[in-house]
């Protein structure tokens, strides 16, 4: 059975939800699944803008079957060609072979790379700021590299108003028939989801997405839906979505507040990060939030990260070495480009306390304009009363540092 929704009166989300999906990208747990959003225009000519992960095909050729009817596909517009939305390419060509494919010339480089037999359709490669026309609607072709792969392209519909955004503006999540984000809650229930989706799969190209923003920022008043290949479309509230896109990829914390993350393996430092949280709370800082790295999975401690402005390191020593989750969460925060966080250190070792020295190496020489707090608690095996002092003067370096 087809599942459309109109995003205008001509223009239809004719995606698919995936709720059988574990793992985004093979890496990411997605609990509340995911969608795969496909749009069809139906104007004088009929455009398909980007197909689907290949799980969700059937559904997106019964949607776009529907709404054709007798009539046939002309176009096909492949902003963003990676396989979880261009896996479907090869089977709307054999569908509709006579359609024409709109996409940028690295894109159809990538489709052959990846196998997918395009040679012998219509192929129509564009570029920057190219227009084309379907009868009443004109589009301009943006290009968007590195958001999120380098043949990426946004394009932008100037008669109605919709911006095909690719990658840009989306989210994990499925829709589960809320198309629009004014239909949902977002800022309650969404926003954890879209930070993780941003902050994960594109958070390493701040840059990229700051020009897109930019490119964006000229024709503001003129976007009227964001249309995202993941995640609600966007009619009502814009700003509320690019401000939070715009924080992010400038590396700037949503909030004050602090993330205690720490690695435990007899519950000690556990002890200690709790101590620690509560102090914070006794002086005022509530926004406060505890995670153990060994259990909470990676792709949350940096959405988590990106949210925050204070992040506490509290981490045994292991093999003479910081506990191995804690690197790979530090190595996350790395390679996904995080800047201007304040960091406080907690350090245990039963014997050769190593772990603190270890990360503020790794903070200051590895990640970029991070402040690290000169007051550290150093723990042998247990926290104690004798460290008391110590544990004020880190809460207290930390409560003035969010002055
Ligand atoms: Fe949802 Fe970069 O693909």
């Amino acid at each position: 059975m087809y599942c459309v929704r109109n995003v205008t009166e001509d223009l239809y989300w004719v995606g698919a939800n995936d709720h059988r999906l574990h793992l985004f990208e093979n890496i990411h747990p997605i609990p509340r699944g995911v969608s795969y959003n496909a749009y069809l225009l139906l104007d004088e000519k009929t455009v398909l803008f980007d197909t689907v992960d290949w799980s969700a095909c059937r559904q997106l050729l019964e949607n776009v079957e529907h709404l054709l009817g007798e009539r046939p596909l002309d176009y096909l517009v492949i902003n963003h060609m990676e396989p979880d939305h261009g896996a479907s390419i090869e089977e709307i060509l054999l569908r509709w072979p006579q359609v024409k494919v709109i996409s940028t010339e690295k894109s159809f480089l990538f489709m052959r790379q990846f196998g997918f037999q395009i040679d012998g359709h219509e192929l129509i490669e564009v570029k920057e700021g190219d227009g084309f026309s379907f009868g009443k609607h004109n589009v301009t072709f943006v290009a968007a590299p590195m958001v999120h792969w380098p043949e990426a392209m946004v394009t932008f519909d100037t008669t109605n108003g919709a911006l095909f955004s690719a990658d840009a503006f989306g989210s994990f999540g499925a829709l589960d028939g809320k198309l629009f984000a004014d239909e949902v809650n977002f800022d309650r229930d969404w926003i954890d989801d879209a930070r993780r989706y941003l902050t994960n799969i594109v958070g390493k190209y701040g840059p990229h997405i700051q020009l897109l923003l930019k490119k964006a920022g000229g024709i503001l008043d003129q976007i009227k839906y964001i249309c995202p290949l993941h995640g609600p479309v966007w009619r009502k509230d814009l700003g509320y979505f690019i401000d939070k896109y715009d924080k992010w990829s400038r590396y700037e914390p949503e909030e004050k507040g602090v993330m205690i993350a720490y690695a435990s393996m007899y519950g000690n430092t556990e002890a200690a990060a709790q101590a620690l949280a509560a102090k914070l709370c006794e002086k005022g800082i509530t926004n406060v939030h505890v995670y153990d790295v060994s259990n909470t999975h990676v792709s949350y401690l940096v959405s988590e990260s990106f949210r925050l402005s204070h992040i506490v390191l509290a981490s045994v020593t292991y093999n003479l070495g910081i506990y191995p989750v804690m690197h790979d969460y530090l190595m996350h925060l790395k390679g996904l480009n995080l800047q201007n966080r304040t960091f406080a250190l907690i350090e245990n070792g039963s014997w050769a306390p190593k772990s603190g020295d270890l990360m503020q190496k790794f903070v200051d020489e590895e990640l970029k304009n991070m402040t690290v707090l000169n007051d550290r608690l150093s723990i042998a095996s247990a926290l104690h009363a004798d460290k008391a002092a110590e544990l004020e003067s880190l809460a207290d370096a930390i409560v003035e540092s969010m002055a």
